[in-house]
């Protein structure tokens, strides 16, 4: 299986954080253009990558357990996230865009995100940690992935890139195609591209 390695973000460039905040909003119109790879490398490092030497992230996330697990769906295949080295790892070279969601502009995306939680990964073996966790895992990966989306929205906003949050997915459909492991779940998914050009 092939692997990505992704670009590190270029920082000085794009909106402010309160510039980004007002122009945020979901557009659900795409050009059917790829997205190059820096502006793929900086949408999932917004997403969930790392930001600090001993590996914490973008985004908050409970006793830093990270049990989120986003992939990308392109028309070149699916791909899985590694946020550690910041790569992507091919797991279809199929175009499955079209199961990420029930409505028609998600099969034309670029890139269309699903993100998953791992519910092994609130088992730590920590007793203290575990037993803070347990019977919250819902709740808890709700929280992460909502960092997430808004990462990718503002980050989407500050580079006038399309991007809307989607809820409307046939998750059982979707994990049968990929094959995803019972402790996964399905949370939410969002598609992204650059705008149509004008008439
Ligand atoms: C959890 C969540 C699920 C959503 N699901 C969908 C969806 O399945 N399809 C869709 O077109 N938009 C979806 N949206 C986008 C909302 O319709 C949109 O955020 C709302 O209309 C407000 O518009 P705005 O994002 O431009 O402010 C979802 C948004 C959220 C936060």
């Amino acid at each position: 299986m092939n692997t990505i390695r992704l670009h590190q973000p270029i920082l000085d460039q794009g909106l402010t954080v309160k510039q980004a905040m007002m122009r945020r909003h979901s557009t659900r119109d795409f050009f059917s253009k790829p997205l190059s790879l820096d502006t793929m490398s900086e949408v999932f490092w917004a997403a969930y990558g790392v930001n600090r030497s001993e590996g914490k992230r973008t985004v908050p996330s409970v006793y830093g357990l990270y049990p989120l697990e986003i992939y990308g769906f392109t028309a070149q295949g699916v791909f899985k996230y590694n946020p550690e080295d910041h790569t992507l790892t091919e797991i279809s070279d199929k175009d499955l865009r079209a199961k990420s969601g029930s409505q028609d502009y998600v099969a034309g995306a670029p890139l269309d995100i699903v993100i998953y939680s791992n519910y092994d990964k609130f088992s730590t073996g920590n007793s203290e940690v575990d037993s803070a966790v347990k019977g919250n895992e819902d709740r808890l990966s709700l929280l992460d992935a909502g960092a997430v989306t808004e990462n990718i929205y503002l980050y989407c906003s500050s580079e006038h890139i399309n991007v809307v949050e989607r809820a409307m997915v046939d998750k059982n459909a979707l994990s049968d195609a990929l094959d995803i492991p019972a402790s996964s779940h399905f949370i939410v998914a969002m598609s992204v591209g650059y705008p149509p050009i004008p008439a």
